[in-house]
């Protein structure tokens, strides 16, 4: 088969695939309005003039940068702010306006009758039971990722986002990039050939790279709503490490991989089409930064994709390392049968062989044979090695565009980037990983219906 026959073909394929991902899994039957207009039922239809009234939840270093950016698309008003510690609350009236509504408990932003949407801002283990009481309250909700703290939990908020209508997206802004979006473009175009592996990596040196943040001098019992911190997690005395420190600590924080592999999982599963692996295994360890954290600083992940109508069977390979002499450093990377690409949000770079000709190739020796008996051997043109998509000076980035999908959908009633959903099956095997680090064995999952086999 040519190469030109099997990017054809593969092309076909992946259009097919496309037409066969309307197969709707168990979760979704029983509601079904997420897919059909009729399923956004919201309380009221806004017009492009009209203002949007936001409510922030956890208004930390994430739930501030996503404020920041929500409050630059045109028609979006920040009106309140909810947080434990009073020194955030502090900032978000500093930021934000004295004339802002700032309480510590979600419940109370939650009642009020002219907020439109909010952002969950908070740590992991507050991201379930926040984003179905505010849709609950018929709030769409913009939840940073991951989108659950634990495995069980992601079928409550499907469930609460097709039961009420509302509009639902997980902040792993990457999705709604141009790089991503191009990268799903070339890949369904045969740009790498036929897909059969994936890698991405996550690499930092530095304290607050690794999580030791600043601790306020402030911190106390009387500036922090502690008891409500701890949700149903384990009651215990006042920690400032654990609250402000949260992502080390198991009840709090999903690890390395619930932190940073759910983020290329979003962006893989995007560019694949993909639901996700149904084999994961995870190692690693804590190498360097011992200061009580219950969760490694290295950790390797390895997951097996099946072969469905959206794709071909690959793998994929996750590393985080916290104690890297190379500093920051992060990519996504694909590859495929006739070249790689490396996936940025605002770049795309396609790399080819230039030629390979195996010897025990039938074809490929009839044609060297040939070659060789021609009198002129004509020499090839060869594509670049390196071809670079890059966006346009002045893109405004991944979360404007991820921002702007989300209150666009609130506008025009259709559905996100990344609904409830996609955000449970991007965080599920990046949470399996931490359950296959924890327990030394594989995990099975099914993410078509959502099962741990
Ligand atoms: N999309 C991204 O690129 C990105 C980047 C960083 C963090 N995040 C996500 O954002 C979330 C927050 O991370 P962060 O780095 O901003 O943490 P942070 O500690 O800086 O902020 C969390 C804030 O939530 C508050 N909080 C805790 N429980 C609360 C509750 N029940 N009600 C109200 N407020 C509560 C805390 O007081 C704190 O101010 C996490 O889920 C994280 O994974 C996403």
């Amino acid at each position: 088969m040519s190469q030109h026959s099997s990017r054809k073909k593969f092309l076909q394929k992946i259009t097919a695939g496309i037409a066969g991902a309307a197969l709707i899994p168990d979760i979704l039957k029983a509601n079904p309005g997420l897919y059909s207009e009729k399923g956004l039922q919201l309380k009221k239809y806004f017009s492009p003039n009209d203002t949007i009234q936001i409510g922030l939840i956890g208004a930390g270093g994430m739930g501030t940068a996503d404020a920041n950016t929500a409050i630059t698309i045109p028609g979006v008003k920040l009106i309140a702010a909810c947080d434990l510690y009073d020194g955030r609350l502090a900032d978000a009236k500093k930021n934000y306006g004295n004339d802002i509504y700032t309480t510590r408990d979600y419940r109370e932003l939650l009642q009020r009758k002219d907020i439109d949407a909010v952002i969950v801002g908070t740590p992991d283990h507050w991201h379930k039971d926040i984003s179905v009481a505010a849709m609950n309250n018929k709030k769409s909700v913009y939840c940073e990722k991951p989108m659950v703290h634990d495995i069980t939990e992601g079928a409550d908020v499907v469930n609460a986002q097709n039961k009420n209508g509302v509009v639902f997206q997980v902040g792993s802004q990457g999705m709604s990039s141009l790089g991503n979006e191009k990268a799903k473009e070339l890949l369904a175009a045969g740009a790498i050939g036929k897909l059969n592996y994936a890698e991405g990596f996550w690499a930092r040196n530095s304290p607050e790279g690794a999580w030791q943040y600043r601790i306020p001098e402030d911190a106390s019992e009387k500036t922090v709503d502690w008891k409500m911190f701890l949700n149903k997690y384990s009651d215990r005395p006042f920690d400032a490490k654990r609250f402000f420190r949260w992502r080390c600590y198991r009840d709090y924080g999903t690890g390395v991989s619930g932190d940073l592999f759910v983020h290329l999982f979003s962006s893989l599963h995007f560019i694949t089409n993909s639901k996700g692996p149904q084999k994961i295994m995870a190692m690693g360890g804590l190498r360097y930064w011992k200061d009580g954290r219950e969760v490694p600083d290295i950790l390797l992940g390895m997951f097996d994709y099946p072969e469905t109508a959206e794709h071909p069977p690959f793998n994929l390979s996750l590393r985080v390392n916290f104690v890297d002499g190379t500093g920051d450093n992060t990519y996504l990377r694909l590859v495929g049968s006739d070249g790689s690409m490396n996936v940025e949000w605002d770049k795309v770079t396609v790399y080819h062989n230039k030629s390979y000709a195996p010897v025990d190739d039938p074809l490929m020796a009839t044609k060297l044979g040939k070659e060789m008996n021609s009198r002129y051997e004509r020499k090839k043109m060869f594509e670049p090695d390196a071809t670079v998509f890059k966006a346009e000076n002045g893109y405004k980035g991944a979360h404007f565009d991820h921002f702007y999908n989300f209150f666009s959908a609130i506008r025009e009633k259709r559905n996100v980037a990344e609904d409830a959903l996609f955000g449970y099956r991007a965080a599920a095997p990046a949470l399996l990983c931490n359950d296959s680090y924890f327990t030394e064995k594989p995990v099975r999952w099914d993410p078509v219906n959502l099962k741990l086999i």
